[in-house]
C-alpha cells in the first residue's frame, strides 16, 4: 500500500537521499510552488480513522501545500521493533515508505510507542520545520495544534462517532468489524489518556464532526475554512 505522504513522491522520484529525518531541510520538501513565499500551516488533529488523511490531502492539493501524515512517523517507529527511542532518533526517510504501515497492528504499535516522551521529542523538530517551511503545509496527527504548531493559521479537529470511524476503517481494510471497532476505541483511549501530548482539540480549534457528512461535504468545509483564513477572515 502506498503511504499517503509527500515523502513517497520524493522517494519514488529518487529526489530524497537516504538520510535521517533530522537532517532534512525545508528545501527537501516537495511542494507545488504557489509563487509566493507563504508560511501557512493547517493543523488537522483528531481520533483514529476520522478522515484526517482524506481532508488533509484534499486541502494540500487545493492550495498547493505540502502534506505530512505525522501518524506515519509513529507507525514507522512502532513497526521497526527494538528500542523505540533509538528508532525515533535514527528514523530514516525511506522507512516511511514501508508497505505495511497502514495495518491495524501497525496502528496499535504506533500508539504504544507514541506514549513515550523521548520518542515524541525526537520527532518534534522535524515536524515543526515542516510546518513552517515556505510554501504552506498541512500536517495531520494528534498534537499538531496543541504541541507541534500552536501558531498554525488553521486548526481543525476532525472527529466522528466511533462506530462511523470503525466502519470507514473497515471499508478501507476489510476484516472483522467488531475487532476494528475495538481497535479504534482502544487506540483512542490510549491516545487521549497519555500524559505527554494527549489527543484533544486545541483551545481555538474548529471542530468538524463528520459523522453525518459525505467526504465531499467534509472536504468542502475544510477548504472553506482555510480559504477564509487565507483571506484574513
Ligand atoms: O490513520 P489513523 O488516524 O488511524 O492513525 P495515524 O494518524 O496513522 O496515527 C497512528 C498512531 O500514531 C495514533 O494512534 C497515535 O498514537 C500516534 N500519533 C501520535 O501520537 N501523534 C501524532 N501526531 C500522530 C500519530
Amino acid at each position: 500500500m502506498i503511504p499517503r505522504t509527500i515523502f513517497l513522491r520524493l522517494i519514488e522520484g529518487g529526489c530524497l537521499p537516504p538520510s535521517p529525518l533530522s537532517g532534512l531541510t525545508p528545501e527537501d520538501f516537495w511542494t507545488e510552488k504557489t509563487g509566493r513565499a507563504v508560511i501557512f500551516t493547517v493543523a488537522i488533529d483528531g481520533p483514529a480513522a476520522a478522515g484526517k488523511g482524506t481532508i488533509s490531502r484534499a486541502v494540500a492539493a487545493r492550495f498547493g501545500f505540502a502534506h505530512l501524515d505525522t501518524g506515519l512517523l509513529y507507525r514507522a517507529v512502532g513497526a521497526k521493533g527494538g528500542d523505540p527511542i533509538a528508532a525515533a532518533r535514527g528514523l530514516m526517510a525511506e522507512e516511511l515508505a514501508r508497505g505495511d504501515l497502514r495495518t491495524l497492528e501497525a496502528g496499535q504499535a504506533a500508539s504504544r510507542v507514541a506514549v513515550i516522551p523521548e520518542v515524541r521529542a525526537a520527532l518534534v523538530a522535524f515536524q515543526r520545520r515542516f510546518a513552517r517551511a515556505e510554501g504552506g503545509a498541512v500536517l495531520d496527527g494528534r498534537d499538531i495544534g496543541t504541541v507541534i504548531c500552536p501558531e498554525a493559521e488553521v486548526e481543525l479537529y476532525v472527529t466522528a462517532s466511533a462506530e462511523v470511524r470503525a466502519h470507514r476503517r473497515w471499508l478501507e481494510l476489510g476484516g472483522e468489524a467488531a475487532h476494528i471497532l475495538a481497535e479504534v476505541v482502544e487506540r483512542d483511549a490510549r491516545d487521549m489518556g497519555r500524559v505527554d501530548a494527549p489527543l484533544r482539540p486545541a483551545a481555538d480549534a474548529v471542530i468538524l464532526d463528520t459523522s453525518g457528512m459525505t467526504v465531499a461535504e467534509a472536504v468542502a468545509q475544510a477548504i472553506a475554512l482555510v480559504a477564509a483564513r487565507m483571506a484574513g477572515e
